[in-house]
């Protein structure tokens, strides 16, 4: 296909002139995506991607997925809107289906339209349980964008404004690349879940509402804990009052490879959990799900108008049972091994700019550092900017985290194939090779 390049201009143009400023684009010339197609997408000026990040870990079963398309479609000609005052077929069967798939008692849901929400609701069904109000969450840790999400969260350049919400203490991350100890597991006896009991009793009223964690955080570039992490802070954190509210927004659904949640990989079973992403394969829909006592706590009336949509919800039955129907937790695993071991392979190759490579499943991320060889760690978000404009013009596209934004993550939808995974292994060795 020949290149237009003056549609692509002419939607730059008017982005840098009618939006936000702040709503940053990826690439120094950003691009303009216009269609989609399983793995790959177009854009406006006719150039294909294999895309590697899914929206952000949205995009769960492929673009434009025909089995999905099709329900939210029927959906869609039948009832297009009610809000939550109406009981409809699709929520209740998504709620259903929640309940049967999450682990645990969990089992009551509440509907909303994003992540930010989700986690807003769960903070406040936390607080109306335990009767405190007190939040531990994690440095590192991205919540959203509201303002007690921004608070929540633990990156300066996410925060807007200063932290608003006192009662949030954040817990050192599980960092283990960049350990805040300075130790190493396992002689480090998981010290970062241990000292939040010294955070509880020194910065806190001693009885706390509960702990947000995600299972691997996602925004601060993959960090995934020691198996032994969430045994040990639950723990702390029940001793303390406080109930567990697991964030699956980005590892949920068969992302993590083998389990539907990240958080079954360790055996823990939280009070409540939020989803959010990969949940309808792009549509908007936020999900928090709780304990039946927990949700018998909440008396105040509560509403979302577009929670629950019935379009956002038939996309989200259909996608579900797609996951489960295709065997895509299984396939998760299966492809996240062999991307993993590529991306081993590739920091063999580039020893000094890829510091560390970590995540589980379809969730895998490389650090990039000043020169690991010799021991340098600094960030190079300089290097990792380079290797997207690398990536890009081998028609690859990846995700970007890390305090510093020097993580490169890399999340396929759970559709993804052994020839794409390899292909996207090539273009970016290409990619690591031209940065010369
Ligand atoms: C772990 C986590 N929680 C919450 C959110 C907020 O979700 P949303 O952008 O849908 O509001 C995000 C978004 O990236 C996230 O990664």
């Amino acid at each position: 296909m020949s290149i237009d390049q003056s549609v692509g201009d002419d939607v730059r143009r008017k982005h840098g002139e009618y939006l936000l400023p702040a709503v940053a684009n990826y690439y120094a010339e950003p691009i303009v995506l216009a269609e989609g197609d399983g793995m790959r997408v177009r854009d406006v000026d006719g150039r294909e991607y294999l895309d590697f990040f899914g929206g952000i870990l949205t995009v769960s079963v492929g673009h434009c997925n025909p089995t999905v398309n099709t329900a939210v479609k029927a959906q869609i000609d039948r009832l297009g809107h009610v809000s939550t005052l109406y009981p409809t077929v699709p929520i209740v069967e998504l709620a259903e289906r929640l309940a049967r798939i999450t682990p645990g008692k969990l089992t009551k849901s509440m509907f909303t339209a994003s992540g930010t929400e989700a986690d807003e609701t769960a903070v406040v069904l936390a607080q109306v349980y335990t009767e405190a109000q007190e939040l531990i969450a994690l440095r590192h840790g991205y919540s959203g964008r509201s303002l007690l999400a921004q608070s929540l969260t633990a990156h300066a350049p996410w925060r807007a404004v200063p932290t608003q919400i006192a009662a949030v203490k954040h817990a050192v991350s599980p960092y283990c690349y960049r350990c805040p100890f300075g130790l190493s597991y396992p002689s480090c006896d998981i010290k970062c879940a241990q000292d939040i009991e010294e955070l509880i009793r020194t910065t806190t009223t001693g009885r706390i509402a509960g702990f947000l964690a995600e299972p691997i955080q996602g925004v601060g570039g993959f960090i995934t804990p020691p198996k032994e992490y969430f045994d040990v802070a639950v723990g702390i954190v029940r001793k303390y009052g406080g109930v567990f509210i697991c964030d699956e927004v980005q590892t949920g659904f068969g992302r993590t490879g083998g389990k539907m949640f990240g958080i079954e990989h360790w055996g823990i079973e939280p009070e409540i959990m939020t989803m959010a992403k990969g949940v309808a394969n792009g549509l908007p829909l936020g999900v928090t799900i709780a304990t039946d006592e927990i949700a018998a706590a909440f008396q105040s009336l509560t509403i979302s108008t577009f929670g629950g949509n019935p379009v956002s919800c038939a996309g989200a039955n259909a996608t579900l049972a797609f996951i489960e129907d295709e065997n895509l937790v299984d396939n998760s695993e299966r492809q996240g091994k062999r991307l993993r071991a590529g991306l081993e392979e590739l920091a063999k190759s580039f020893p000094k700019q890829i510091g560390d490579v970590r995540g589980m499943g379809l969730m895998q991320a490389i650090e990039l550092v000043r020169d690991e060889a010799s021991g340098d760690r600094t960030p190079d978000p300089a290097t990792t900017l380079a290797l997207f404009e690398e990536t890009k013009k081998r028609g690859l596209l990846i995700g970007k985290g890390g305090l510093s934004g020097n993580v490169v993550r890399i999340s396929p939808p759970l559709t993804v194939g052994e020839a794409e995974i390899d292909e996207a292994l090539t273009s970016l060795e290409a990619s690591f090779a031209a940065l010369g």
